[in-house]
């Protein structure tokens, strides 16, 4: 078992990090088990189960904070639930009610308490719900059968600091999500597609895919972890697609940039468009607000000619409002300013 003491809080990253306990339920004979915890970190599954020959199986990502007075916080739990409730109807799963997903979420944060950072290291506790379908067979229906399991790790930074402008390639030739397809869900096979182009970015020094809509490839999706917004003047725009993951990030920056008197566009976003923008970023439960250094095109990922090139910081700077934003959500998160949205979820006393 690994020891909170062993923790560098400091410098985190964002990894599979084996923690205490996982939290579980089975969906047999039209209902759930009691909720189990299992400290085994093992699974058992029928070799012809569903998972491993059609994929079916889909996540969450939400993050636990421990606060300025010493609170414990779940950030926005219910939209996660929402969310995967979605997601497992696009998938025919069986899913938990909003209350077990919320309790499971809120148990899996009690029973590995010791890997929740304390406040001022700007570290948190990444809870990963998963659903996955359990049933041996072949044919290709749905079959209500499933495992909810609810595991965590402790997260620093997703690209290896905080708040820093990465770069970001625009494959030429991948796609992330079909017209119509399943790039709204949150599905495990989506990110599977990424795995090749993001060898080949990071191979090139950069640190996120840019995915473009795939029918016409002339408008901006999202990025392969998160979505993408722009700040031109005083307007925060973010694409609207059927394509990209309803993010819940996203919605709070929308809120936020409401907030501070800034007009919010949710409209598709021309790639001409990216000349246009002041700042760039990403936005997501990992990555938080990643600011673009620079986007470039490339219409072969793994060959070296770049056919445009899109600049917005020097690299690692940071814009004034990427800087604004980040600092009001994450001050919510970390109870240092006022949650006016009631975004912060409370249980324990
Ligand atoms: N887009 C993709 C493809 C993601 O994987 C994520 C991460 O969850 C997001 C966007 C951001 O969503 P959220 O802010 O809900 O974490
Ligand atoms: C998250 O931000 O919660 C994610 O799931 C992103 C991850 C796929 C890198």
């Amino acid at each position: 078992m690994h020891m909170s003491a062993s923790i560098n809080w400091d410098t985190l990253g964002f990894d599979a990090y084996r923690t205490r306990t996982v939290i579980l339920s089975h969906f047999k004979d039209g209902q759930w088990s009691p909720i189990e915890k299992t400290e085994t970190f093992s699974f058992t599954f029928d070799p012809f189960a569903q998972v491993f020959h059609y994929a079916i199986s889909c996540f969450e990502g939400l993050k636990a904070f421990r606060q300025k007075d010493g609170r414990i916080a779940l950030f926005r739990p219910d939209q996660n639930a929402a969310r995967m409730a979605r997601t497992a109807d696009y998938l025919g799963m069986p899913c938990p009610s909003k209350e077990m997903f919320i309790k499971m979420c809120e148990l899996c944060v009690e029973n590995n308490l010791e890997f929740l950072a304390p406040y001022g290291h700007k570290a948190s506790l990444y809870i990963r719900p998963l659903l996955v379908g359990m049933h041996p067979q072949m044919q290709l229906v749905p079959y209500p059968e499933a495992i909810f399991a609810v595991m965590c790790a402790p997260a620093g930074s997703y690209y290896g600091a905080h708040l820093r402008s990465c770069a970001a390639v625009i494959p030429g030739d991948f796609d992330r999500a079909a017209p119509k397809g399943s790039g709204s869900y949150k599905i495990g096979a989506n990110y599977a597609a990424t795995f090749r182009p993001y060898k080949y970015a990071h191979e090139q020094g950069y640190a996120e895919l840019l995915y473009l809509n795939s029918s016409t490839r002339e408008f901006v999706d999202e990025f392969g972890s998160s979505n993408f917004f722009g700040i031109k003047g005083n307007k925060y725009v973010t694409p609207l697609s059927d394509s990209v993951l309803p993010s819940i990030t996203n919605l709070t920056l929308q809120q936020v940039a409401r907030d501070f008197g800034m007009e919010v566009e949710k409209r598709p976003v021309p790639l001409e468009e990216l000349a246009e923008f002041e700042e760039a970023g990403g936005c997501g439960t990992a990555v938080v607000i990643t600011p673009m250094s620079h986007i470039d095109i490339k219409p072969v990922l793994a060959e070296p000619l770049v056919s445009r090139s899109f600049r917005y910081e020097p690299d690692g700077q940071v814009g004034p409002v990427c800087t604004k934003l980040y600092n009001r959500i994450v001050g919510i998160q970390f109870g240092e300013l006022e949650d006016t949205h009631g975004w912060c979820h409370y249980w324990l006393d």
